[in-house]
């Protein structure tokens, strides 16, 4: 089984970007370590980036035929973007939605989520640790 691990935008600069609230590892990082993460439970880890809406609805599309479970961290697009809300609810399988800060620590405009109502379960606020956490728990639900 496959899972998608998909980031939204700004995150291609983790690592880089406001290292005070988002640390140090780069995604580069993420990928590797969910990736041996994923390989060990027998699964296969997909892991993209983008900065554009339209490809992250294009990539939960393809998630309808190829992935089991997707994790995601939509970024800015979480409070905005219903159009992903609505892709997600296309998509029968495991999802999913990590913050690597605690959004609700933060501004009043982070404190919404249009796709926590899709989610089976949202991480904020665990660093980028939270991407591995989330991915335990697809591990246990896929069996
Ligand atoms: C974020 C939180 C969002 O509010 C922000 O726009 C991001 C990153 C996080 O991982 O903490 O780009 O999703």
């Amino acid at each position: 089984k496959t899972v998608f691990l998909i980031n939204g935008p700004n995150l291609n600069l983790l690592g880089k970007r406001e290292p005070e609230i988002y640390g140090a590892d780069t995604l580069e990082d993420v990928k590797e370590r969910c990736a041996a993460l994923a390989t060990g439970a027998g699964l296969t880890l997909d892991a993209m980036q983008s900065n554009h809406e339209g490809e992250i609805i294009d990539m939960i599309h393809r998630a309808r035929d190829e992935a089991a479970a997707i994790v995601i961290n939509p970024g800015a697009f979480t409070h905005t973007s219903i159009a992903i809300f609505d892709a997600l609810q296309a998509f029968d399988g495991l999802v999913f939605e990590v913050h690597i800060s605690n959004v609700h620590k933060r501004e009043a405009f982070r404190h919404h989520s249009y796709v926590s109502a899709r989610a089976d379960g949202v991480l904020a606020g665990f660093g980028v640790e939270g991407y591995e956490l989330a991915l335990r728990r697809v591990i246990s639900l896929l069996g």
